[in-house]
């Protein structure tokens, strides 16, 4: 993470927890400043120090726009933006509600789009700013019970792949990391989860690396995108099926 980001900050979505929070806690380490947003954070990660947590409910797209300009405006220019907040829900198609395909696609995909939107314009005027996504391995391809959870990520690589083009007159840096499956909180609420061994499952640590490595990269070269997974596929129904 290069040394003339120390003043500027980062932010990072999803910092309460999982991928997001084991960034945040790098970044911490390295003494770097933290915007967090997560909708609760625990007392540990509120004491850190040269952290700011910021609460606010990403899937509430109503109101998403006005926050994220409260939001600019009280952290106007960080150094980069990590994008770690998202959920997993799957199941066959039919089996999804229409208020949740919709909550998925807009905590998933339209929350980052209108915050990548909110920050991009002083970004490009600053010249510099490195934005990271996370996709998935369900970006790359689909498999049964994820079409709604792999129609979001496909999306959003598409976006990202998008963005860095347009991006890259300004000296703006995009990227996305696709992870297999990381043990975190992710799985607390599905039927699956990987196993339990560790070359069965990315820590998000893991991930948190591979996301220092684009931050990283030196000013005009851009890791477009990491994809990473754990060294075997195994994943354990346990006794919740
Ligand atoms: N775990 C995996 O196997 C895996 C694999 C590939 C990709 N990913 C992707 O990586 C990202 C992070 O996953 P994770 O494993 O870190 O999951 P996680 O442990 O469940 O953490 C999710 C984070 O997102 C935040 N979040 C969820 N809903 C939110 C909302 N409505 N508003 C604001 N923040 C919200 C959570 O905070 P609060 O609940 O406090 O709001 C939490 O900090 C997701 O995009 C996921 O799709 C995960």
């Amino acid at each position: 993470m290069s040394a003339t980001d120390t003043e500027a900050g980062f932010l990072v979505t999803g910092a309460s927890r999982g991928i997001g929070r084991a960034v945040a806690q790098r970044l911490l380490d390295e003494g770097r400043h933290v915007i967090g947003l997560a909708r609760r954070f625990d007392d540990e990660l509120l004491s850190r120090n040269q952290f700011d947590a910021v609460a606010i409910d990403l899937a509430q797209l109503d109101q998403l726009p006005q926050r994220l300009k409260q939001l600019q405006r009280a952290h106007p220019l960080p150094s980069g933006i990590i994008c770690a907040a998202g959920q997993g829900r799957f199941g066959a198609l039919e089996q999804f509600s229409a208020t949740q395909i919709r909550n998925l696609v807009d905590l998933n995909l339209t929350s980052q789009i209108l915050l990548a939107r909110e920050y991009l314009p002083a970004m490009k005027q600053r010249g510099s700013g490195t934005i990271i996504f996370i996709g998935s391995e369900a970006a790359l391809s689909g498999g049964a019970r994820g079409a709604v959870y792999s129609a979001t990520k496909f999306a959003l690589r598409g976006f990202v792949q998008s963005l860095r083009a347009e991006c890259s007159a300004s000296g703006v840096r995009i990227g996305i990391v696709n992870p297999g499956m990381v043990d975190s909180s992710f799985f607390d609420d599905l039927n699956f989860r990987p196993g339990g061994q560790a070359d069965q499952h990315l820590t998000a640590e893991d991930v948190a690396h591979a996301i220092a490595l684009m931050l990283a990269a030196r000013p005009g070269a851009v890791i477009d995108e990491i994809n990473l997974s754990p060294q075997k596929r195994v994943i354990d129904f346990g006794d919740r099926e």
